[in-house]
Protein backbone atom coordinates (compact mmCIF):
# COMPACT_ATOMS: atom_id res chain seq x y z
CA UNK A 1 0.00 0.00 0.00
CA UNK A 2 1.88 3.48 -0.73
CA UNK A 3 0.39 6.81 -0.50
CA UNK A 4 1.46 10.14 -2.46
CA UNK A 5 -0.68 13.72 -1.74
CA UNK A 6 -0.79 17.03 -2.87
CA UNK A 7 -1.36 20.46 -1.04
CA UNK A 8 -4.44 23.13 -2.06
CA UNK A 9 -3.36 26.23 -3.63
CA UNK A 10 -4.80 29.68 -3.85
CA UNK A 11 -3.43 32.53 -6.99
CA UNK A 12 -2.63 35.22 -4.58
CA UNK A 13 -2.35 38.02 -7.60
CA UNK A 14 -3.02 37.54 -11.70
CA UNK A 15 -5.46 34.80 -12.40
CA UNK A 16 -7.06 34.93 -16.03
CA UNK A 17 -3.94 37.23 -17.38
CA UNK A 18 -1.58 34.21 -16.53
CA UNK A 19 -3.35 33.30 -19.44
CA UNK A 20 -1.96 35.26 -22.18
CA UNK A 21 1.59 35.11 -20.88
CA UNK A 22 1.25 37.93 -17.54
CA UNK A 23 3.07 36.45 -14.37
CA UNK A 24 0.87 35.24 -11.60
CA UNK A 25 1.45 34.95 -8.36
CA UNK A 26 0.55 31.30 -6.79
CA UNK A 27 0.80 29.75 -2.91
CA UNK A 28 0.08 26.18 -1.72
CA UNK A 29 -2.31 25.73 1.28
CA UNK A 30 -1.34 22.67 3.14
CA UNK A 31 -4.17 22.68 5.17
CA UNK A 32 -6.24 20.47 2.42
CA UNK A 33 -4.62 18.41 0.68
CA UNK A 34 -5.57 15.26 -1.41
CA UNK A 35 -4.60 11.62 -0.68
CA UNK A 36 -4.18 9.01 -3.09
CA UNK A 37 -3.50 4.62 -1.85
CA UNK A 38 -2.25 2.98 -4.34
CA UNK A 39 -2.64 -0.96 -3.82
CA UNK A 40 -2.30 -4.35 -5.57
CA UNK A 41 -5.20 -5.87 -5.87
CA UNK A 42 -3.77 -9.22 -7.39
CA UNK A 43 -7.25 -9.95 -9.19
CA UNK A 44 -8.20 -9.15 -13.17
CA UNK A 45 -5.34 -6.85 -14.81
CA UNK A 46 -6.14 -3.00 -14.89
CA UNK A 47 -6.62 -0.49 -12.57
CA UNK A 48 -9.72 0.12 -10.67
CA UNK A 49 -10.19 4.07 -8.92
CA UNK A 50 -12.54 4.66 -6.19
CA UNK A 51 -12.92 8.53 -5.52
CA UNK A 52 -14.79 7.80 -2.10
CA UNK A 53 -15.69 11.73 -2.39
CA UNK A 54 -17.93 11.39 -4.97
CA UNK A 55 -19.24 7.46 -4.70
CA UNK A 56 -17.60 6.87 -8.01
CA UNK A 57 -16.20 3.75 -9.38
CA UNK A 58 -13.97 3.89 -12.57
CA UNK A 59 -12.25 1.09 -14.57
CA UNK A 60 -9.56 2.93 -16.36
CA UNK A 61 -9.33 0.25 -19.29
CA UNK A 62 -13.06 0.80 -19.71
CA UNK A 63 -13.37 4.40 -19.17
CA UNK A 64 -13.59 7.38 -21.86
CA UNK A 65 -9.99 8.44 -22.87
CA UNK A 66 -10.91 11.78 -22.09
CA UNK A 67 -12.13 10.57 -18.30
CA UNK A 68 -9.78 13.29 -16.57
CA UNK A 69 -8.48 10.27 -13.25
CA UNK A 70 -8.30 7.44 -16.12
CA UNK A 71 -6.50 9.78 -18.45
CA UNK A 72 -4.17 10.11 -15.35
CA UNK A 73 -3.73 7.16 -14.59
CA UNK A 74 -2.92 6.27 -18.14
CA UNK A 75 -0.37 8.91 -18.53
CA UNK A 76 1.52 8.04 -15.69
CA UNK A 77 1.44 4.77 -16.24
CA UNK A 78 3.20 5.73 -19.92
CA UNK A 79 5.37 8.04 -18.54
CA UNK A 80 6.56 4.67 -16.06
CA UNK A 81 6.66 2.45 -19.28
CA UNK A 82 3.68 0.52 -17.90
CA UNK A 83 0.60 -0.60 -19.82
CA UNK A 84 -2.41 -0.35 -17.80
CA UNK A 85 -3.65 -3.94 -18.94
CA UNK A 86 -0.94 -5.42 -17.53
CA UNK A 87 -0.66 -3.63 -13.89
CA UNK A 88 -3.48 -4.80 -11.00
CA UNK A 89 -4.07 -2.00 -9.36
CA UNK A 90 -6.71 -0.07 -7.03
CA UNK A 91 -6.30 3.60 -6.47
CA UNK A 92 -8.86 5.22 -3.92
CA UNK A 93 -9.08 9.28 -4.08
CA UNK A 94 -9.62 11.26 -0.64
CA UNK A 95 -9.90 14.92 -0.64
CA UNK A 96 -10.49 17.67 1.96
CA UNK A 97 -9.95 20.42 -0.93
CA UNK A 98 -13.43 21.98 -2.09
CA UNK A 99 -14.23 20.78 -5.32
CA UNK A 100 -14.96 23.76 -7.61
CA UNK A 101 -13.67 26.34 -5.29
CA UNK A 102 -10.83 27.57 -7.50
CA UNK A 103 -8.55 25.53 -4.59
CA UNK A 104 -7.09 23.50 -7.58
CA UNK A 105 -8.76 20.22 -5.94
CA UNK A 106 -8.46 19.20 -10.04
CA UNK A 107 -4.59 19.30 -9.92
CA UNK A 108 -3.88 18.10 -6.56
CA UNK A 109 -5.85 14.89 -6.91
CA UNK A 110 -3.68 14.39 -9.82
CA UNK A 111 -0.27 15.16 -8.50
CA UNK A 112 -1.41 12.64 -5.72
CA UNK A 113 -2.42 10.22 -8.35
CA UNK A 114 1.00 10.34 -10.08
CA UNK A 115 3.20 10.61 -6.75
CA UNK A 116 0.70 7.61 -5.51
CA UNK A 117 1.14 5.36 -8.69
CA UNK A 118 5.25 6.44 -9.37
CA UNK A 119 5.92 5.27 -5.26
CA UNK A 120 4.02 2.33 -5.77
CA UNK A 121 5.94 1.29 -8.99
CA UNK A 122 9.52 2.09 -7.56
CA UNK A 123 9.77 4.49 -10.75
CA UNK A 124 10.74 8.13 -9.37
CA UNK A 125 9.52 10.88 -11.36
CA UNK A 126 10.84 14.44 -11.12
CA UNK A 127 8.76 17.14 -10.30
CA UNK A 128 8.64 18.84 -14.09
CA UNK A 129 7.34 15.63 -15.13
CA UNK A 130 4.70 15.24 -12.60
CA UNK A 131 3.60 18.62 -13.67
CA UNK A 132 3.84 18.13 -17.22
CA UNK A 133 1.62 14.63 -16.69
CA UNK A 134 -1.06 16.98 -14.36
CA UNK A 135 -1.13 20.28 -17.21
CA UNK A 136 -2.62 16.97 -19.38
CA UNK A 137 -5.47 16.12 -17.10
CA UNK A 138 -5.72 20.28 -16.38
CA UNK A 139 -6.93 20.47 -19.98
CA UNK A 140 -9.30 18.65 -19.99
CA UNK A 141 -10.51 20.54 -16.42
CA UNK A 142 -9.87 23.82 -17.90
CA UNK A 143 -9.75 23.94 -21.21
CA UNK A 144 -6.25 25.94 -22.39
CA UNK A 145 -4.49 25.99 -18.33
CA UNK A 146 -1.53 28.18 -18.05
CA UNK A 147 -0.20 25.74 -15.56
CA UNK A 148 0.18 27.66 -12.55
CA UNK A 149 -2.11 25.23 -11.28
CA UNK A 150 -0.45 22.23 -11.36
CA UNK A 151 3.30 23.77 -10.67
CA UNK A 152 2.31 24.89 -7.21
CA UNK A 153 0.53 22.36 -6.28
CA UNK A 154 3.24 19.65 -7.62
CA UNK A 155 6.32 22.44 -6.45
CA UNK A 156 4.27 22.84 -2.86
CA UNK A 157 6.74 26.26 -2.45
CA UNK A 158 5.08 30.06 -3.61
CA UNK A 159 5.91 30.54 -7.62
CA UNK A 160 5.98 33.18 -9.70
CA UNK A 161 4.63 31.63 -12.83
CA UNK A 162 5.02 32.95 -16.45
CA UNK A 163 3.90 30.52 -18.70
CA UNK A 164 6.64 28.92 -20.99
CA UNK A 165 9.32 30.75 -18.18
CA UNK A 166 11.19 29.08 -15.81
CA UNK A 167 9.78 28.25 -12.66
CA UNK A 168 10.90 31.22 -9.98
CA UNK A 169 9.93 30.59 -6.21
CA UNK A 170 10.62 33.44 -3.88
CA UNK A 171 11.24 34.68 -0.57
CA UNK A 172 8.57 35.74 1.75
CA UNK A 173 10.19 38.44 4.13
CA UNK A 174 7.61 38.35 6.74
CA UNK A 175 4.85 35.69 6.74
CA UNK A 176 1.51 36.80 6.40
CA UNK A 177 -1.89 34.97 6.71
CA UNK A 178 -4.78 34.58 4.30
CA UNK A 179 -8.58 33.69 5.26
CA UNK A 180 -10.10 31.89 2.64
CA UNK A 181 -13.68 31.81 2.16
CA UNK A 182 -15.77 29.48 -0.03
CA UNK A 183 -18.85 31.07 -1.67
CA UNK A 184 -20.13 27.34 -2.38
CA UNK A 185 -20.83 28.38 -5.46
CA UNK A 186 -19.36 26.05 -8.07
CA UNK A 187 -16.64 28.28 -9.74
CA UNK A 188 -16.35 27.23 -13.04
CA UNK A 189 -12.86 27.65 -14.42
CA UNK A 190 -13.60 26.19 -18.02
CA UNK A 191 -16.66 28.44 -18.94
CA UNK A 192 -15.01 31.78 -17.35
CA UNK A 193 -11.27 31.23 -19.13
CA UNK A 194 -13.51 30.82 -22.23
CA UNK A 195 -15.76 33.42 -21.69
CA UNK A 196 -12.43 36.04 -21.03
CA UNK A 197 -10.96 34.72 -24.22
CA UNK A 198 -14.12 35.22 -26.22
CA UNK A 199 -14.32 39.25 -24.81
CA UNK A 200 -10.31 39.09 -25.48
CA UNK A 201 -10.73 38.20 -29.64
CA UNK A 202 -13.70 40.63 -29.28
CA UNK A 203 -11.71 43.73 -28.09
CA UNK A 204 -8.14 42.57 -27.96
CA UNK A 205 -6.61 45.66 -27.25
CA UNK A 206 -8.84 46.50 -24.48
CA UNK A 207 -8.46 43.48 -22.66
CA UNK A 208 -4.70 43.37 -23.42
CA UNK A 209 -4.31 46.08 -21.42
CA UNK A 210 -6.56 44.83 -18.50
CA UNK A 211 -3.89 42.17 -18.71
CA UNK A 212 -0.87 44.09 -18.83
CA UNK A 213 -2.12 46.00 -15.45
CA UNK A 214 -2.54 42.52 -14.00
CA UNK A 215 1.13 42.05 -14.72
CA UNK A 216 2.23 44.80 -13.37
CA UNK A 217 0.58 44.26 -9.76
CA UNK A 218 2.17 41.07 -9.73
CA UNK A 219 5.36 42.53 -10.41
CA UNK A 220 4.34 44.80 -7.51
CA UNK A 221 3.31 42.16 -4.93
CA UNK A 222 5.81 40.01 -5.47
CA UNK A 223 8.28 43.19 -4.81
CA UNK A 224 6.08 43.64 -1.52
CA UNK A 225 5.90 39.93 -0.15
CA UNK A 226 9.93 39.75 -0.98
CA UNK A 227 10.32 43.15 1.29
CA UNK A 228 7.94 42.00 4.10
CA UNK A 229 5.10 44.93 3.20
CA UNK A 230 1.91 43.12 3.93
CA UNK A 231 -0.26 46.11 3.74
CA UNK A 232 1.11 46.99 0.19
CA UNK A 233 -0.03 43.28 -0.85
CA UNK A 234 -3.39 43.79 0.61
CA UNK A 235 -3.94 47.25 -1.68
CA UNK A 236 -2.72 45.57 -4.71
CA UNK A 237 -5.21 42.44 -4.28
CA UNK A 238 -8.02 45.52 -4.29
CA UNK A 239 -6.76 46.76 -7.23
CA UNK A 240 -6.65 43.25 -8.84
CA UNK A 241 -9.88 42.28 -7.77
CA UNK A 242 -11.03 45.73 -9.18
CA UNK A 243 -9.43 44.32 -12.85
CA UNK A 244 -11.27 40.93 -12.37
CA UNK A 245 -14.79 42.83 -12.04
CA UNK A 246 -13.67 44.61 -15.49
CA UNK A 247 -13.06 40.80 -16.60
CA UNK A 248 -16.58 39.80 -15.69
CA UNK A 249 -15.81 37.01 -13.50
CA UNK A 250 -16.68 38.26 -10.36
CA UNK A 251 -19.62 37.39 -8.54
CA UNK A 252 -22.70 39.13 -6.23
CA UNK A 253 -21.56 35.80 -3.57
CA UNK A 254 -17.88 36.51 -4.37
CA UNK A 255 -18.58 40.55 -3.96
CA UNK A 256 -20.52 39.89 -0.17
CA UNK A 257 -17.64 37.90 1.05
CA UNK A 258 -14.76 40.46 0.33
CA UNK A 259 -17.21 43.35 1.39
CA UNK A 260 -17.32 41.94 4.92
CA UNK A 261 -13.52 40.77 4.87
CA UNK A 262 -12.94 44.58 3.80
CA UNK A 263 -15.16 45.71 6.88
CA UNK A 264 -13.69 43.23 9.16
CA UNK A 265 -10.12 44.90 9.10
CA UNK A 266 -8.87 42.28 6.39
CA UNK A 267 -5.89 44.70 4.59
CA UNK A 268 -7.20 43.59 1.27
CA UNK A 269 -9.25 40.92 -1.12
CA UNK A 270 -10.20 39.16 -4.27
CA UNK A 271 -11.37 36.37 -5.90
CA UNK A 272 -8.79 33.77 -6.51
CA UNK A 273 -8.97 30.77 -9.12
CA UNK A 274 -12.13 30.94 -12.11
CA UNK A 275 -13.98 33.15 -10.16
CA UNK A 276 -17.71 33.61 -10.72
CA UNK A 277 -17.67 31.13 -7.64
CA UNK A 278 -15.15 29.68 -5.63
CA UNK A 279 -13.36 31.54 -2.79
CA UNK A 280 -12.10 34.62 -1.96
CA UNK A 281 -9.26 35.33 -0.32
CA UNK A 282 -8.11 38.19 2.39
CA UNK A 283 -4.80 39.30 3.84
CA UNK A 284 -5.59 39.95 7.34
CA UNK A 285 -3.68 39.90 10.57
CA UNK A 286 -3.92 36.82 12.73
CA UNK A 287 -5.09 38.23 15.62
CA UNK A 288 -8.64 39.16 13.43
CA UNK A 289 -8.89 35.66 12.41
CA UNK A 290 -11.42 34.68 14.48
CA UNK A 291 -14.19 37.58 13.94
CA UNK A 292 -13.21 37.52 9.75
CA UNK A 293 -13.99 33.78 9.52
CA UNK A 294 -16.98 34.69 11.54
CA UNK A 295 -17.86 37.72 9.59
CA UNK A 296 -17.24 35.67 6.25
CA UNK A 297 -19.84 32.52 7.32
CA UNK A 298 -23.05 35.51 8.13
CA UNK A 299 -22.66 36.61 4.84
CA UNK A 300 -22.38 33.22 3.48
CA UNK A 301 -19.11 31.15 3.19
CA UNK A 302 -19.54 27.55 3.43
CA UNK A 303 -16.02 26.99 4.83
CA UNK A 304 -13.57 29.40 5.72
CA UNK A 305 -9.19 28.36 5.95
CA UNK A 306 -7.16 30.75 7.58
CA UNK A 307 -3.43 29.85 6.79
CA UNK A 308 -0.13 31.34 6.78
CA UNK A 309 1.96 31.99 4.21
CA UNK A 310 6.14 31.94 4.52
C1 LIG B 1 -7.27 28.91 -12.40
O1 LIG B 1 -6.84 28.49 -11.11
C2 LIG B 1 -6.54 30.14 -12.83
C3 LIG B 1 -6.90 30.69 -14.21
O2 LIG B 1 -5.96 31.74 -14.44
C4 LIG B 1 -6.78 29.65 -15.29
C5 LIG B 1 -5.36 29.20 -15.54
O3 LIG B 1 -4.41 29.89 -15.19
O4 LIG B 1 -5.23 28.12 -16.15
C6 LIG B 1 -8.29 31.28 -14.23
Amino acid sequence: MTHGHAPGKVILVGEHAVVYGRPAIAVPVTDVRADVIVEDTNGRPGVTIHAEDIGRVIDVCSAPLQEPLSLTVRNALGHIGMDVQRVQLSLTIRSSIPVASGMGSGAAIAAAMVRALAAHLNYPLDRAIISSIVYETEKIHHGTPSGIDNTVVVFEQPVYFRRGWPIATFDVKRPFWLAIGDTGVPSLTKAAVSDVRAAWQRDPERYDGIFDQIGALVDAARQAIESGHVEVLGALMDENQRLLRHLDVSSPELEALIASARQEGARGAKLSGGGRGGSVIAVIEPEDAETISRALVAVGARKVIVTRVG
